[in-house]
């Protein structure tokens, strides 16, 4: 089963409650939060307030956290206290990697970690049976609306090789950035089963159209 995650980095934030309504209504499966510090990467984006209003104005949802900043153990609690069911953060900050996965599973949150273009797919196998997903990045980290990498597509078919042979069946492997129902088929041909969409959900004219799309579907 494919999964989408509409990105709210490409939503109008003057109107963030009714336009993730209106994507969930389309038929995503989550919403992908997206925090930036400035310092992880050259952008910033948004933090807990705002994870912590979406998660009162729709309490249902499933909200799938995407942290790019530095020290991510220091954040855990408040994003899991504003509403975050999933949180990642990735391989290349500065927090330790155990003890950042051991805060976000005692918090009582689903924990990934995720890789940037640079970082070679084998860097995240050491951790794969304490992960419940892998997201491996098709861009740089820190801005919306860029082309996608083919080079995550080995990257994806490593991962799910090896999660494979380990016996992890249920390892969720997203992919982010670039995603349109073009490079989406391609993602999901290498194993990707979680697809990240901020563009090509928020900027179309028909969400649901577009969600549809995506899993290759028609309309
Ligand atoms: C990039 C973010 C992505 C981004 C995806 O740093 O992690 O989630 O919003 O946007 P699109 O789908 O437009 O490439
Ligand atoms: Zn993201």
């Amino acid at each position: 089963m494919i999964q989408i995650s509409p990105s709210i980095l490409a939503a109008d934030f003057s109107q963030l409650g009714q336009q993730c309504k209106m994507v969930l209504d389309a038929g995503a499966d989550m919403l992908h939060i997206d925090v930036m510090d400035g310092h992880f990467v050259p952008n910033i984006s948004l933090g807990v307030p705002v994870l912590e209003s979406l998660h009162k104005a729709l309490p249902q949802a499933f909200y799938d956290v995407h942290l790019m900043i530095s020290h991510p153990l220091s954040y855990i609690q408040p994003f899991v206290d504003a509403g975050a069911d999933l949180i990642t953060f990735h391989l290349e900050c500065d927090s330790p990697v155990q003890q950042t996965i051991d805060a976000i599973r005692k918090a009582g949150c689903k924990v990934a970690i995720s890789i940037k273009p640079n970082t070679p797919a084998e860097d995240v196998l050491p951790w794969l049976e304490q992960l419940d997903m892998v997201l491996v990045m098709s861009v740089e980290p820190g801005f919306g609306g860029q082309a996608f990498m083919e080079s995550a597509l080995d990257k994806i078919a490593c991962i799910r090789k090896h999660a494979q042979e380990k016996g992890l069946d249920h390892l969720m492997i997203q992919v982010d950035g670039g995603i349109n129902p073009t490079t989406a088929a391609a993602c999901v041909k290498a194993g990707a089963d979680v697809l990240v969409a901020g563009s090509a959900v928020f900027r179309s004219a028909d969400s649901k159209q577009a969600v549809a799309n995506l899993r290759g579907q028609e309309g």
